[in-house]
């Protein structure tokens, strides 16, 4: 009889359990695809060449010039872009879709709003935000 040691058993969880989480966080649940597209820098703006239509409450992760975690989402006033580096000590906070806690860091618990003010602790700054716009099939980012 074949049996598995421990670590292949630990293994084999933890592969379904990230098939599970990838699932469940797909463009249909309203949370945000978890495969980040690099915006690239271009004269002090970030650009995401071929961005994905977002739904209502959707969100696409991307990488700010192939370095730092941020977000672009579609809210109830449109498409909005915030840095998803926490200000309280640096984790990756993740989009939820939820309307009421939208951003939500998952190492301490701190929530942000949209506009990424703190709504929970312990951060105390509000995350970084940019402006977006659409121009033909990119993304468009600008510093504010
Ligand atoms: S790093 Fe985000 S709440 Fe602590």
């Amino acid at each position: 009889m074949d049996c598995l040691s421990r670590r292949q058993f630990l293994e084999s969880c933890a592969a379904v359990l990230g098939v599970s989480l990838v699932a469940g966080c797909g463009s249909d649940s309203g949370g945000a695809s978890l495969t980040p597209l690099v915006a690239k820098e271009q004269n002090g703006k970030f650009v995401v060449q071929n961005a994905p239509e977002l739904g209502l409450n959707e969100a696409q992760t991307i990488l700010l010039d192939g370095k730092d975690a941020g977000l672009v989402f579609n809210g109830a006033f449109g498409l909005g872009a915030l840095s998803a580096v926490c200000t309280h000590a640096g984790c990756t906070v993740e989009w939820t879709g939820d309307t009421q806690k939208p951003l939500v860091c998952p190492c301490h618990g701190s929530a942000f709003a949209t506009n990424g003010s703190v709504q929970t602790g312990p951060a105390n700054a509000p995350l970084k935000r940019f402006g977006v716009e659409k121009q033909g099939a990119n993304w468009v980012l600008t510093e504010l």
